[in-house]
Protein backbone atom coordinates (compact mmCIF):
# COMPACT_ATOMS: atom_id res chain seq x y z
CA UNK A 1 0.00 0.00 0.00
CA UNK A 2 1.46 3.47 -0.96
CA UNK A 3 1.35 6.19 1.57
CA UNK A 4 0.27 8.89 -1.28
CA UNK A 5 -2.74 11.21 -1.59
CA UNK A 6 -3.41 10.64 -5.50
CA UNK A 7 -5.19 13.12 -7.46
CA UNK A 8 -6.70 13.30 -11.41
CA UNK A 9 -7.64 16.37 -13.17
CA UNK A 10 -10.23 15.01 -15.47
CA UNK A 11 -11.92 11.78 -14.76
CA UNK A 12 -12.99 10.65 -17.64
CA UNK A 13 -11.90 6.74 -19.29
CA UNK A 14 -7.59 7.04 -18.68
CA UNK A 15 -7.94 8.50 -15.44
CA UNK A 16 -10.65 5.66 -14.44
CA UNK A 17 -8.63 3.11 -15.50
CA UNK A 18 -6.00 4.07 -13.75
CA UNK A 19 -7.29 5.04 -10.28
CA UNK A 20 -9.83 1.98 -10.20
CA UNK A 21 -6.67 -0.50 -11.10
CA UNK A 22 -4.92 1.17 -8.21
CA UNK A 23 -7.99 0.83 -5.84
CA UNK A 24 -8.74 -2.57 -6.82
CA UNK A 25 -4.74 -3.60 -6.37
CA UNK A 26 -4.88 -2.34 -2.97
CA UNK A 27 -1.63 0.04 -3.83
CA UNK A 28 -4.33 2.79 -2.84
CA UNK A 29 -7.34 3.06 -0.74
CA UNK A 30 -10.54 5.49 -1.66
CA UNK A 31 -9.98 8.07 0.46
CA UNK A 32 -6.79 8.57 -1.12
CA UNK A 33 -8.03 9.67 -3.98
CA UNK A 34 -9.31 13.12 -5.37
CA UNK A 35 -10.64 13.80 -8.72
CA UNK A 36 -11.57 17.15 -10.76
CA UNK A 37 -13.49 17.33 -13.76
CA UNK A 38 -16.14 20.57 -14.99
CA UNK A 39 -19.27 18.74 -14.80
CA UNK A 40 -19.76 16.68 -11.14
CA UNK A 41 -22.29 14.48 -12.88
CA UNK A 42 -20.02 13.29 -15.00
CA UNK A 43 -17.81 12.05 -11.72
CA UNK A 44 -20.37 9.37 -10.62
CA UNK A 45 -18.74 6.68 -11.25
CA UNK A 46 -15.45 7.67 -9.25
CA UNK A 47 -18.27 8.26 -5.94
CA UNK A 48 -19.93 4.78 -6.59
CA UNK A 49 -16.48 3.69 -5.85
CA UNK A 50 -16.31 5.95 -3.25
CA UNK A 51 -13.87 8.52 -4.06
CA UNK A 52 -14.31 12.27 -3.62
CA UNK A 53 -14.70 14.56 -6.71
CA UNK A 54 -14.76 17.79 -7.33
CA UNK A 55 -14.70 20.60 -9.85
CA UNK A 56 -12.30 22.72 -9.06
CA UNK A 57 -9.09 21.33 -10.38
CA UNK A 58 -6.83 23.94 -7.98
CA UNK A 59 -8.12 21.50 -4.84
CA UNK A 60 -6.12 18.52 -6.70
CA UNK A 61 -3.44 20.22 -7.16
CA UNK A 62 -3.37 21.52 -3.41
CA UNK A 63 -3.99 19.30 -1.81
CA UNK A 64 -2.44 15.50 -3.37
CA UNK A 65 1.01 14.59 -3.54
CA UNK A 66 1.08 12.69 -7.20
CA UNK A 67 -1.13 14.70 -9.62
CA UNK A 68 -2.20 12.75 -12.98
CA UNK A 69 -3.36 15.04 -15.33
CA UNK A 70 -5.95 13.44 -17.61
CA UNK A 71 -7.40 15.56 -20.09
CA UNK A 72 -7.70 15.85 -23.81
CA UNK A 73 -4.24 17.27 -25.14
CA UNK A 74 -6.33 20.68 -26.53
CA UNK A 75 -7.82 20.87 -23.31
CA UNK A 76 -4.22 21.42 -21.21
CA UNK A 77 -3.82 24.87 -22.03
CA UNK A 78 -6.79 26.47 -20.95
CA UNK A 79 -7.04 23.99 -17.84
CA UNK A 80 -2.97 25.17 -16.96
CA UNK A 81 -4.03 28.66 -17.41
CA UNK A 82 -6.93 28.30 -15.20
CA UNK A 83 -5.09 26.81 -12.67
CA UNK A 84 -1.66 29.55 -12.55
CA UNK A 85 -4.56 31.97 -12.18
CA UNK A 86 -6.20 30.51 -8.95
CA UNK A 87 -2.66 28.58 -7.64
CA UNK A 88 -1.63 29.70 -4.71
CA UNK A 89 2.25 28.95 -4.13
CA UNK A 90 2.90 26.38 -1.20
CA UNK A 91 6.03 24.90 0.16
CA UNK A 92 5.04 21.72 -0.45
CA UNK A 93 4.93 22.51 -4.57
CA UNK A 94 8.48 21.14 -5.08
CA UNK A 95 7.79 18.17 -3.77
CA UNK A 96 4.89 17.44 -6.00
CA UNK A 97 4.93 15.40 -9.02
CA UNK A 98 2.73 15.62 -12.05
CA UNK A 99 2.20 12.66 -14.01
CA UNK A 100 0.88 13.80 -17.87
CA UNK A 101 -0.92 11.28 -20.19
CA UNK A 102 -1.28 13.13 -22.57
CA UNK A 103 -1.07 11.83 -26.17
CA UNK A 104 1.60 13.64 -28.46
CA UNK A 105 2.15 16.70 -25.67
CA UNK A 106 5.73 16.84 -25.05
CA UNK A 107 7.65 17.11 -21.71
CA UNK A 108 9.08 20.92 -22.90
CA UNK A 109 5.31 21.99 -23.18
CA UNK A 110 4.35 20.02 -20.22
CA UNK A 111 7.27 22.00 -18.46
CA UNK A 112 6.08 25.20 -20.19
CA UNK A 113 2.12 25.26 -19.42
CA UNK A 114 2.66 24.13 -15.22
CA UNK A 115 5.52 26.03 -15.22
CA UNK A 116 4.22 28.52 -12.21
CA UNK A 117 5.20 25.47 -9.77
CA UNK A 118 8.20 25.96 -8.36
CA UNK A 119 10.55 22.90 -8.99
CA UNK A 120 8.17 21.52 -11.54
CA UNK A 121 8.46 17.55 -11.22
CA UNK A 122 6.73 16.27 -14.84
CA UNK A 123 6.67 12.88 -15.60
CA UNK A 124 5.11 12.16 -19.34
CA UNK A 125 3.28 8.36 -19.95
CA UNK A 126 1.89 6.83 -22.69
CA UNK A 127 -0.69 4.31 -20.22
CA UNK A 128 -3.58 2.03 -21.94
CA UNK A 129 -7.15 1.35 -20.82
CA UNK A 130 -6.35 -2.48 -19.84
CA UNK A 131 -4.68 -0.75 -16.88
CA UNK A 132 -8.16 -1.33 -14.82
CA UNK A 133 -7.72 -5.02 -14.85
CA UNK A 134 -4.25 -4.93 -13.92
CA UNK A 135 -3.09 -5.81 -17.38
CA UNK A 136 -2.37 -2.56 -19.06
CA UNK A 137 1.26 -1.56 -20.26
CA UNK A 138 2.38 1.77 -19.94
CA UNK A 139 5.72 3.65 -21.41
CA UNK A 140 7.37 7.15 -19.74
CA UNK A 141 10.21 9.73 -19.62
CA UNK A 142 10.87 12.12 -16.80
CA UNK A 143 11.35 15.46 -16.53
CA UNK A 144 13.91 18.28 -15.28
CA UNK A 145 13.20 18.17 -11.54
CA UNK A 146 12.53 14.71 -11.46
CA UNK A 147 14.48 12.03 -8.49
CA UNK A 148 15.14 8.47 -8.65
CA UNK A 149 12.67 8.53 -5.64
CA UNK A 150 10.17 10.07 -7.42
CA UNK A 151 10.52 7.38 -10.56
CA UNK A 152 10.76 4.67 -8.14
CA UNK A 153 7.35 5.61 -6.55
CA UNK A 154 5.50 6.72 -10.35
CA UNK A 155 6.90 3.31 -11.18
CA UNK A 156 5.74 1.29 -8.48
CA UNK A 157 1.88 2.88 -9.19
CA UNK A 158 2.13 2.15 -13.28
CA UNK A 159 4.20 -0.97 -13.03
CA UNK A 160 1.68 -2.29 -10.38
CA UNK A 161 -1.26 -2.26 -13.07
CA UNK A 162 0.58 -4.05 -15.50
CA UNK A 163 3.91 -3.42 -16.86
CA UNK A 164 5.48 0.01 -16.88
CA UNK A 165 8.75 1.06 -18.82
CA UNK A 166 11.14 4.26 -18.37
CA UNK A 167 11.86 5.27 -22.03
CA UNK A 168 13.65 8.04 -23.86
CA UNK A 169 11.05 10.54 -24.36
CA UNK A 170 12.14 10.62 -28.03
CA UNK A 171 10.17 7.45 -28.13
CA UNK A 172 7.11 8.16 -26.66
CA UNK A 173 5.25 9.04 -29.71
CA UNK A 174 6.33 5.77 -31.64
CA UNK A 175 5.44 3.60 -29.15
CA UNK A 176 1.90 5.22 -28.37
CA UNK A 177 -0.01 3.99 -31.68
CA UNK A 178 0.63 0.19 -30.49
CA UNK A 179 0.41 0.57 -26.15
CA UNK A 180 -1.95 3.58 -26.12
CA UNK A 181 -4.12 2.20 -28.91
CA UNK A 182 -3.25 -1.33 -29.43
CA UNK A 183 -6.01 -2.52 -26.99
CA UNK A 184 -8.95 -0.73 -29.56
CA UNK A 185 -7.16 -2.80 -32.72
CA UNK A 186 -7.83 -5.87 -30.45
CA UNK A 187 -11.40 -5.35 -29.73
CA UNK A 188 -11.75 -5.43 -33.27
CA UNK A 189 -10.13 -8.63 -33.82
CA UNK A 190 -11.73 -10.27 -31.33
CA UNK A 191 -15.37 -9.05 -32.19
CA UNK A 192 -14.23 -9.87 -35.87
CA UNK A 193 -13.55 -13.30 -35.00
CA UNK A 194 -16.60 -14.30 -32.65
CA UNK A 195 -18.61 -12.51 -35.70
CA UNK A 196 -17.00 -15.29 -37.88
CA UNK A 197 -18.37 -18.21 -35.46
CA UNK A 198 -21.58 -16.46 -35.40
CA UNK A 199 -21.68 -17.07 -39.21
CA UNK A 200 -21.06 -20.39 -38.78
CA UNK A 201 -24.24 -20.69 -36.54
CA UNK A 202 -22.15 -20.73 -33.03
CA UNK A 203 -24.58 -18.47 -30.22
CA UNK A 204 -22.77 -15.06 -30.04
CA UNK A 205 -22.21 -14.93 -26.21
CA UNK A 206 -20.53 -18.38 -26.65
CA UNK A 207 -18.81 -17.30 -29.66
CA UNK A 208 -17.36 -14.31 -27.51
CA UNK A 209 -16.36 -16.04 -25.00
CA UNK A 210 -14.24 -18.27 -27.03
CA UNK A 211 -13.03 -15.44 -29.03
CA UNK A 212 -11.51 -13.90 -25.82
CA UNK A 213 -9.92 -17.10 -24.82
CA UNK A 214 -8.13 -17.89 -28.42
CA UNK A 215 -6.57 -13.98 -28.04
CA UNK A 216 -6.08 -14.72 -24.15
CA UNK A 217 -4.73 -18.00 -24.56
CA UNK A 218 -2.34 -16.94 -27.78
CA UNK A 219 -0.77 -14.06 -25.97
CA UNK A 220 -0.09 -15.93 -22.91
CA UNK A 221 1.49 -18.16 -25.36
CA UNK A 222 3.99 -15.98 -26.69
CA UNK A 223 4.80 -14.28 -23.18
CA UNK A 224 5.10 -17.35 -21.36
CA UNK A 225 7.26 -19.81 -24.57
CA UNK A 226 9.19 -16.83 -25.54
CA UNK A 227 8.87 -18.60 -28.92
CA UNK A 228 8.68 -16.16 -31.94
CA UNK A 229 4.77 -16.00 -33.27
CA UNK A 230 5.66 -17.27 -36.41
CA UNK A 231 7.15 -20.09 -35.01
CA UNK A 232 3.37 -20.40 -32.81
CA UNK A 233 1.59 -20.40 -35.48
CA UNK A 234 3.75 -23.01 -38.17
CA UNK A 235 2.44 -25.22 -35.20
CA UNK A 236 -1.05 -24.22 -35.66
CA UNK A 237 -0.54 -24.78 -39.04
CA UNK A 238 -0.09 -28.33 -40.09
CA UNK A 239 0.18 -29.27 -44.06
CA UNK A 240 -2.75 -29.37 -45.94
CA UNK A 241 -5.05 -28.79 -43.01
CA UNK A 242 -7.92 -25.99 -42.25
CA UNK A 243 -5.92 -23.19 -40.29
CA UNK A 244 -3.75 -22.58 -42.98
CA UNK A 245 -6.44 -22.22 -44.71
CA UNK A 246 -7.68 -19.43 -42.82
CA UNK A 247 -4.42 -18.11 -42.60
CA UNK A 248 -4.30 -17.71 -46.40
CA UNK A 249 -7.56 -15.87 -46.10
CA UNK A 250 -5.60 -13.41 -43.83
CA UNK A 251 -2.75 -12.75 -46.22
CA UNK A 252 -5.31 -12.09 -48.87
CA UNK A 253 -7.28 -9.55 -46.60
CA UNK A 254 -3.98 -8.03 -46.09
CA UNK A 255 -4.07 -8.70 -42.41
CA UNK A 256 -0.99 -7.61 -41.20
CA UNK A 257 0.20 -4.84 -43.49
CA UNK A 258 -3.04 -3.37 -42.13
CA UNK A 259 -2.56 -3.86 -38.54
CA UNK A 260 1.22 -1.85 -39.31
CA UNK A 261 -0.68 0.62 -40.92
CA UNK A 262 -2.70 1.33 -37.76
CA UNK A 263 0.14 1.41 -35.71
CA UNK A 264 2.30 3.35 -37.98
CA UNK A 265 -0.77 6.05 -38.35
CA UNK A 266 -1.89 5.92 -34.79
CA UNK A 267 1.31 7.11 -33.55
CA UNK A 268 1.98 9.82 -36.42
CA UNK A 269 -1.67 10.54 -35.08
CA UNK A 270 -0.69 10.58 -31.46
CA UNK A 271 2.27 13.00 -31.80
CA UNK A 272 0.10 15.39 -33.78
CA UNK A 273 -2.42 15.51 -31.22
CA UNK A 274 0.07 17.43 -29.03
CA UNK A 275 0.71 20.07 -32.21
CA UNK A 276 -1.40 23.27 -32.23
CA UNK A 277 -2.64 21.80 -35.70
CA UNK A 278 -3.76 18.55 -33.31
CA UNK A 279 -5.59 20.68 -30.99
CA UNK A 280 -7.28 22.38 -33.98
CA UNK A 281 -8.61 19.25 -35.43
CA UNK A 282 -9.82 18.15 -31.62
CA UNK A 283 -11.30 21.27 -31.43
CA UNK A 284 -13.27 21.17 -34.75
CA UNK A 285 -14.08 18.01 -33.89
CA UNK A 286 -15.88 18.70 -31.01
CA UNK A 287 -18.07 21.76 -32.54
CA UNK A 288 -18.69 18.86 -34.99
CA UNK A 289 -20.64 16.58 -32.90
CA UNK A 290 -22.45 19.57 -31.33
CA UNK A 291 -23.38 20.44 -34.67
CA UNK A 292 -24.75 17.48 -35.70
CA UNK A 293 -26.76 17.27 -31.95
CA UNK A 294 -28.40 20.52 -33.00
CA UNK A 295 -29.20 19.08 -36.64
CA UNK A 296 -31.15 16.00 -34.83
CA UNK A 297 -32.41 18.07 -32.45
CA UNK A 298 -34.06 20.05 -35.54
CA UNK A 299 -35.17 17.26 -37.06
CA UNK A 300 -36.60 15.84 -33.85
CA UNK A 301 -38.48 19.19 -33.69
CA UNK A 302 -39.46 19.22 -37.38
CA UNK A 303 -40.58 15.80 -37.58
CA UNK A 304 -42.70 16.17 -34.08
CA UNK A 305 -44.47 19.40 -36.07
CA UNK A 306 -45.15 17.44 -39.07
CA UNK A 307 -47.17 14.66 -36.85
CA UNK A 308 -48.87 16.93 -34.22
CA UNK A 309 -50.13 19.01 -38.21
CA UNK A 310 -51.00 15.69 -39.56
CA UNK A 311 -53.11 14.65 -36.54
CA UNK A 312 -54.79 18.24 -36.12
CA UNK A 313 -55.59 17.89 -40.25
CA UNK A 314 -57.08 14.25 -39.37
N1 LIG B 1 -8.43 6.43 -23.58
C1 LIG B 1 -7.26 5.85 -23.84
O1 LIG B 1 -7.18 4.67 -24.19
C2 LIG B 1 -5.97 6.65 -23.68
C3 LIG B 1 -4.73 5.99 -23.79
C4 LIG B 1 -3.57 6.74 -23.60
C5 LIG B 1 -3.62 8.09 -23.34
N2 LIG B 1 -4.83 8.70 -23.26
C6 LIG B 1 -4.86 10.15 -22.98
O2 LIG B 1 -5.69 10.35 -21.85
C7 LIG B 1 -6.26 11.66 -21.90
C8 LIG B 1 -7.73 11.55 -21.57
O3 LIG B 1 -8.33 10.69 -22.50
P1 LIG B 1 -9.66 9.90 -22.15
O4 LIG B 1 -9.79 8.84 -23.16
O5 LIG B 1 -9.68 9.56 -20.71
O6 LIG B 1 -10.73 11.05 -22.46
P2 LIG B 1 -12.10 11.35 -21.72
O7 LIG B 1 -12.72 10.08 -21.27
O8 LIG B 1 -12.86 12.25 -22.60
O9 LIG B 1 -11.63 12.16 -20.42
C9 LIG B 1 -11.26 13.49 -20.44
C10 LIG B 1 -11.78 14.11 -19.17
O10 LIG B 1 -11.30 15.43 -19.04
C11 LIG B 1 -12.33 16.17 -18.41
N3 LIG B 1 -12.13 17.61 -18.60
C12 LIG B 1 -12.50 18.38 -19.66
N4 LIG B 1 -12.11 19.67 -19.43
C13 LIG B 1 -11.50 19.69 -18.23
C14 LIG B 1 -10.91 20.72 -17.44
N5 LIG B 1 -10.83 21.98 -17.86
N6 LIG B 1 -10.42 20.37 -16.24
C15 LIG B 1 -10.47 19.09 -15.79
N7 LIG B 1 -11.02 18.08 -16.48
C16 LIG B 1 -11.52 18.38 -17.69
C17 LIG B 1 -13.60 15.66 -19.06
O11 LIG B 1 -14.71 15.99 -18.24
P3 LIG B 1 -16.17 16.15 -18.88
O12 LIG B 1 -16.57 14.79 -19.34
O13 LIG B 1 -17.01 16.62 -17.75
O14 LIG B 1 -16.04 17.16 -20.00
C18 LIG B 1 -13.31 14.16 -19.11
O15 LIG B 1 -13.73 13.51 -17.94
C19 LIG B 1 -6.01 12.20 -23.32
O16 LIG B 1 -5.06 13.21 -23.27
C20 LIG B 1 -5.48 10.99 -24.09
O17 LIG B 1 -4.51 11.38 -25.03
C21 LIG B 1 -6.01 8.02 -23.42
Amino acid sequence: MLDEKIGFIGGGNMAFAIGSGLINRGIIKTDQVLVSGPTLEHLQRWRDLGVATTNDNNQVVDKMDTIFICVKPHILKPCAEELKRNHRPSSKDKDKVFVSVLAGVNLKDLEASFSFIDNLKMIRCMPNTPMQVSEGCTVYSSGSHVVEHDLEKVHIMLNSLGIAQHIPESMINAVSGLSGCGPAFVYTIIEALADGAVKNGVPRQMALQLAVQVVLGAAKTVMITGKHPAILRDEVCSPGGATIVGVHELEKGNLRATLMNAVELSSKRCADLGSDEGSMIQILNSATDVYNFIETLEQIFVMDNWKTSRRSKR
